[in-house]
């Protein structure tokens, strides 16, 4: 016997008020259908059909490998969802769980916990919350002796039904036989003229029971103030899991985590840290405050103040910021130093390399135990196409320099401050381009001579 999974997620979701399909919506960095197919992945479900509509195309190319698409041309409800997804679950599937693609705060352990309590031969197995207030939630209807009769819409319940606490969290496990036969049978006569999926409930021929879960698992996102509150609840998830790992968060409402971050034990978060895409902290290192790393290494016992990195690799014992600018493919090895207002791009620094102060780097290498110098430049594009700088091992850039790509510098080379480097400088050489200084003698004395003579002039007209 397996277990298939069906996600409704073929809806508009007007009150979202978005051009983008719903279930796009982003939560900690993964959408919200992304979540739902994470925890039923983690829950023990072989299959997967995501039902698909509103933006179809767009939906399906962000599926994972394996997820398969069923689409529902006309969304005429839950109930018509399901039967469109079942059409397309493998028949091995006698198990089918079906969840909506709006509740991101679901998580292996429901679905297991449900596949655990389904086990014993039901009809279905659903998952409620009890909530203070039912909102536009379904209300669980009991019988008599304690088992779910049915579920009534908010939209179509009598103010005795709306006073039910307990409601429907869109999460249910059926026997896939009577769940077919059903659905075939379930009507349209409601508030919204749809198929609702809790109206097969009843029509299954055999005992429906219920898996009381808390409320803040089921939370269904339909409008942007949920979705919030469901951003909410993940990042304090996910800042838990981080200080149960070893992390320090000194203040950790204040860091952001995305779900696919990771970070080693004794890292330290300082406040207003954000950890985005796919970033991965190692040991010992200390990150922030205010600081963005996106899909961004760091190295052990480095230290990043202040700074924003994306797609930067730091490697170990280096030292960035504060007010750093870390651009793609920016690599710093170990030891080296990438200090106050300079930006890297596409540039592999070495070992223990410097760039201390206020420069631009793009598209260049500089080799191991280099230092450049204040307010350098790689002049890397020259209207049409990029070009490299290479600077050696152990040189020594004068401040305020200019490198004009394609253009390079030997080890051990100097350029002197206020250079335009444009030739190469050879190994060992000191490169300088500028004009000679040249001063004029007792020039203040005699300009304020001549301004004296003129002011007493025009005094005397
Ligand atoms: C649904 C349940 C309600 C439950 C709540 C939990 C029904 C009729 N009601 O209400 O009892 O308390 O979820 O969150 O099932 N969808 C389709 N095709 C359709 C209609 C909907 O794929 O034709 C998808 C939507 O994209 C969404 C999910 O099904 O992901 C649920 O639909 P939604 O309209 O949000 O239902 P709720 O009003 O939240
Ligand atoms: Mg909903």
């Amino acid at each position: 016997m397996s277990v298939g999974a069906i996600v409704l997620a073929a809806g508009l979701g007007t009150r979202m008020r978005s051009k983008q399909p719903k279930v796009l919506h982003r939560l900690a960095g993964r959408t919200m259908l992304g979540w739902v197919l994470t925890a039923l992945q983690e829950g023990g479900v072989d299959r997967i059909v995501a039902v698909v509509g509103h933006g179809a195309d767009e939906v399906a190319a962000t599926l994972p490998a394996g997820v398969e698409v069923a689409v529902q041309e006309e969304r005429l409800g839950t109930g018509h969802a399901t039967g469109i997804g079942l059409a397309a679950l493998d028949p091995a599937c006698t198990t089918v769980v079906v969840a909506c693609g709006d509740t991101p705060l679901l998580d292996g352990s429901t679905i297991a916990a449900l596949l655990a309590a389904h086990a014993d031969g039901r009809a279905a197995t659903m998952v409620t919350a009890v909530l203070g207030d039912g909102g536009m939630y379904g209300r669980v209807i009991r019988d008599a002796e304690g088992g779910v009769a049915r579920v009534v819409e908010a939209r179509d319940a009598d103010e005795g039904e709306l006073a039910v606490t307990e409601v429907n969290a869109g999460l249910y496990a059926f026997a896939r036989a009577p769940l077919a036969d059903a659905l075939g049978r379930v009507g349209r006569d409601n508030a919204q003229g749809e198929m609702y999926l809790p109206d097969a409930l009843p029509l299954l021929g055999g005992p429906v029971g219920a898996l009381p879960s808390s409320p803040e698992v089921i939370l269904g996102v339909n409008n942007r103030v949920d979705l919030a509150a469901c951003e909410d609840i993940l990042q304090a998830r996910l800042r838990a899991r981080l200080m149960e790992e070893g992390v320090t968060l000194t203040d950790p409402a204040t860091v952001y985590v995305d779900a696919d971050a990771t970070v080693e034990a004794d890292v330290v978060l300082l406040p207003g840290t954000h950890l985005l895409g796919a970033t991965h902290v190692c040991e010992d290192a200390v990150v922030g405050p205010n600081t963005v790393l996106r899909d961004s290494v760091v190295g052990a016992g480095s230290r990043v103040v202040q700074s924003h990195l994306d797609g930067a690799v730091v490697g170990a014992g280096c030292s960035v910021g504060p007010f750093a600018y870390l651009r793609p493919r920016a690599e710093l090895a170990d030891g080296s130093r990438v200090g106050t207002f300079v930006e890297v791009k596409n540039t592999r620094l070495g070992e223990g390399a410097k760039i201390p102060h206020l420069s631009y780097v793009g598209d260049a290498e500089v080799g191991a135990g280099s230092n450049i110098g204040a307010g350098n430049i790689t002049a890397n594009y020259d209207g049409f196409r990029k070009h490299r700088t290479v600077i050696g091992e152990r040189v020594r850039t004068g401040s305020d320099c200019v490198f004009v790509a394609p253009v390079s510098v030997g080890d051990d080379a100097m350029t002197g401050a206020g250079s335009i480097i444009t030739d190469d400088v050879p190994a060992g050489a000191l490169g300088i381009a500028r004009a000679r200084q040249s001063n004029i003698d007792g020039f203040t004395r005699k300009a304020t001579e001549r301004a004296a003579a003129e002011a007493a002039q025009e005094g005397a007209r």
